[in-house]
Order: C-alpha cells, then structure tokens, then sequence
C-alpha cells in the first residue's frame, strides 16, 4: 500500500527520506591514512585538535555544524544591526514563545552564556543541583556558582545495553531522597535535560516531565529545561509514548515545555544555526535579573551576543525543526547508521538517540582500563582509519572531582558519531559504518594512551595524550 502516514510522511519504503534538496555544496578532503597518523600524532591525539581540513567526515558534534536552509539564507539579508531594540529581536522573542511556550526571552550568543546566567540569578554557595546526568558545560556553570550536582538520572541510564524507550528519564525516588536529604531550600532548580546527551541522547517521557514538575512545585523548587534538542525529545515521545502517535512534534514541545519554569538553550543543535542561543522563563522577577546580567557577558538584552542576522536565522530555524517531516528524516538519519553497526554486533548505546551513535569503548576494547582512556584512543582510531572525526564522552570529559581531585570514573565510556543535522548524505553513513567496523575487526591489538597535558576547565577540549 503506497499510505501516507497522519503527518504526511513519504510512503513506508523510504521512512527517513529528506524533505529537501541539495543547492550548494561544500567540498570536502580525503586523506592517506599516513598524513591522519601524522595530524592525529600532532593534535595529541585529541580530535578536538585536529584541523577541520584534515578531516573527512566531520561526526566531531551537531553543535553548530547544521546546515542553513534557502530561507534562513535569505534571513541572513534581513538583518537589523541596530545595537538596540532590533527587529529580529522581536521576531525571534515571538517564535520562542509561540514554539516554547515561555514569556521572557533573553538571547544569549549559545547555551553556555543563558547557563552562566542561569546558574548566576538562581544558585547561592553551597546550593545542589539536581539533574538527569551532567552535560560538561552546565555541570561547570553550576559549580562555578558554587553549587554541587547531583544525579538522578534513572539507573537504566547507565547500561548501553538495556533496550528502553525513555532512558532519559529523572528517578523520582532518587529526587525525592534528595530533597528530604539536602533540604529543598537548598535547591534552587532541577536540571532536567531533554534527550541527555552524556545518556546517547535518551529521551524523557512527557509523564516523567510531568511528575518532575509536580513533586518540585510540591517543594517550592523550580525546574529549569535544558532545551537543546528538546525537539528530537518530542520526536521519541510521538513516536513511543502513549496518546501521543498524532499528536505533532510542536503540539509536544509545547506541552513539554509547559512542565517546566524555564529554560536554556543552544540553536546550535535543534534550532538548525551556526551560533545562537536563549534563556527563557516565565518569572518576571528573575527575567529582570538576566536581562540585567546579560549586559555584563553577553550583550544588550535585545541581542545578546549575536547579530541580527543570526537572530533572523534562527527565528527561521526554529520553525523548520518543528515541522515533522524534518524531525524523522534527521533521526531517521542517525538510526540508520545505527542499525548498520547493530547489524556487524558492534557495541553502541541501545536504543539508537537522537543525535549521535555512541560506541561502548568499554566493550570495543574490554582489554583497556578506564584510565587508559579507550574511548578517546578509540575516536583517534577512528580518525586514522578513515578520516571521520568522533568525540569522546567518557572518563576525560567526566574531569575531575572538584573536591578530591580524583578522575570522575562514569559508567559510560563512550565515543560519540554526532550527525550534523542536513549536511551528510547516507553515502557518508555507510562510509561511517564501514570504518567503525574495520576498526572493531582491529580491536585486539589497539592500544590506549596516557595523558600528557591537562587544562583546567573542560579539560577534554585541550587535553594532549600519548599512545601507550
Ligand atoms: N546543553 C547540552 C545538552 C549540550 O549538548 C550543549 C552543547 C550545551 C548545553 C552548551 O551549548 O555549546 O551552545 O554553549 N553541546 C555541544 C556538543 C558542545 O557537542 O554536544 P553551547
């Protein structure tokens, strides 16, 4: 039967298809595995460092790497540079709460600048934050407020292996243990992140969304979303949860939002730019706060670090992530390389997320200890076999207790094939594909590494490593 679906999606033989077509292209390097040996040796074997030009297939992040649509292009034009009061402003304030549902808007230039903010007006000293597992960026805000995080993430959360449609999702027992441990006035948010990243991208239901909102309120605690792929959250929940397979992704972010006082937000992911971000909340009282502290970091409250112009993009780009025929071509994309590595029984995080195939680099190289660092010796792997540029998520992105100074061991060991969203074809998915299990057939006799240099803050970015 050649059916449309309820939304309108292609027939049943090509789910996934693309709801666009090419117009510009950008081209892209192969390289000798001898020259990747070389960069990667040069970048300390750290992916963060290597020259994009040396790259193939750049899987690094999602995180601003999207490409723009003919619409958003043309936005790029409409620019009001004005340093006040720009229309954009305006126009971008509307869509966010038309789309997300809260009153106060405050651009920020991406998500790290709303969480400083964030994490200034809300935390005192001494404060903890609980949250459904850390993200490295709001984990440091939160700690450079003075607070301490604490995860409630569910436990399933942490078995690549288990099968589970929301495993995203916040342990109420865990919270509410948490409160009656630490006092609620000690808590000033809860952190709950829509498709948690550091998790493979795992959704959180809608009825997990809600009961987080309802045993907070019960305390007088705010919870604040994390908003950044929110959208590929509402996607898992129309197409896995209960009463909601007609519902529209928008109708869903909407509710979703709704079970929440606020937000941060990156554009660079869901919004589908290149730079941009929010803060977003609804008490008017705390509004006044950011829009006044938003001076000091970012910008004026009517642009907050970015022009016009990226504003008038990402209001566009806003729309357009919303709409569900994009929505499961883009997961649809990242499933399918997923599937094809399930299929050659490599070991990656079950079910496939949102954004991002992530590789179990505990079970890929189970003859490597954690402080061997085998997630990111295997994304340098990975690199030298073929030139695709992955991240590692796993012990050098946990850092360092800041109390103990010891190495945060997480039960997650990953390497993370982030898929830019409109920018690769599924050649590049099978290439992908084929080179991850090339390496798999190598496994037994990879190395791992030492670390060699050790920043500070967010250490994984600049970290220098050595092949043991
Ligand atoms: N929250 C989440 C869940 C993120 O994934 C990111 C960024 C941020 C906040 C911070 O946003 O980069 O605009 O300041 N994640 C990127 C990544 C860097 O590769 O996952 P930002």
């Amino acid at each position: 039967m050649n059916a449309e679906s309820p939304n309108g999606s292609p027939t049943r033989h090509r789910p996934w298809a693309e709801p666009w077509k090419i117009k510009v292209v950008e081209p892209i390097r192969m390289t000798s595995r001898a020259a990747r040996e070389v960069a990667i040796r040069e970048a300390g074997y750290n992916t963060f460092l290597l020259r994009s030009e040396d790259v193939y297939i750049d899987l690094l992040t999602d995180s601003g790497t999207n490409a723009m649509s003919d619409s958003q292009w043309a936005a790029m034009m409409m620019g009001d540079e004005a340093y006040a009061g720009s229309r954009n402003f305006y126009h971008l304030e509307k869509t966010i709460r038309d789309h997300y549902g809260y009153r106060f808007v405050v651009p920020t230039h991406q998500g790290r600048g709303a969480e400083n903010i964030l994490a200034k007006i809300m935390i005192k000293p001494g404060d903890v934050v609980p949250g459904n597992m850390y993200f490295t960026t709001t984990r440091a805000h939160q700690e450079m407020a003075g607070a301490t995080f604490a995860d409630v993430v569910v436990r399933e959360a942490h078995d690549p292996t288990l099968e589970l449609p929301f495993k995203g999702n916040v342990d109420l027992d865990a919270l509410s243990a948490l409160i009656a441990r630490v006092g609620a006035n000690r808590i000033p948010y809860i952190s709950l992140a829509a498709t948690v990243n550091m998790a493979g991208g795992q959704p959180v239901s809608m009825a997990n969304a809600r009961d987080v909102h309802e045993l907070a309120t019960r305390h007088g605690i705010k919870v604040m979303l994390d908003a950044t792929r929110a959208v590929e959250n509402a996607y898992f929940i129309q197409q896995r949860e209960s009463g909601y397979a007609t519902k529209t992704v928008a109708e869903i972010l909407r509710e979703f939002c709704s079970y929440t006082d606020g937000c941060t937000m990156s554009g660079k992911k869901d919004a589908l730019v290149n730079i941009g971000g929010w803060l977003a909340l609804n008490d008017e009282q705390r509004y006044e706060e950011a829009s006044n502290l938003v001076v000091l970091y970012e910008g004026l409250h009517t642009y907050g670090g970015m022009a016009g112009r990226d504003m008038e993009a990402m209001a566009r780009g806003i729309v357009e992530s919303v709409a569900d025929d994009h929505i499961r071509a883009r997961v649809g994309q990242v499933e399918y390389l997923g599937r094809k590595l399930i299929e050659a029984a490599v070991p990656v995080v079950r079910p496939i997320g949102g954004h991002a195939v992530y590789l179990d680099a505990k079970a890929f190289y189970p003859h490597l200890d954690q402080e061997q660092f085998p997630a990111q010796a295997l994304a340098a792997h990975l690199y030298e076999d073929s030139g695709v540029r992955a991240m590692e998520r796993g012990i050098v992105s946990a850092g360092r207790d800041k109390e103990t100074g010891k190495n945060y061991r997480p039960a997650l060991e990953l390497v993370r094939l982030t898929i830019p969203r409109r920018v690769y074809t599924q050649a590049h998915m099978d290439v992908t594909a084929e080179s991850v299990i090339e390496v798999y057939g190598k496994r037994l006799t990879a190395r791992g590494l030492k670390l060699v240099h050790e920043p500070r803050y967010l250490r994984f970015f600049q970290a220098r490593f050595e092949p043991l």
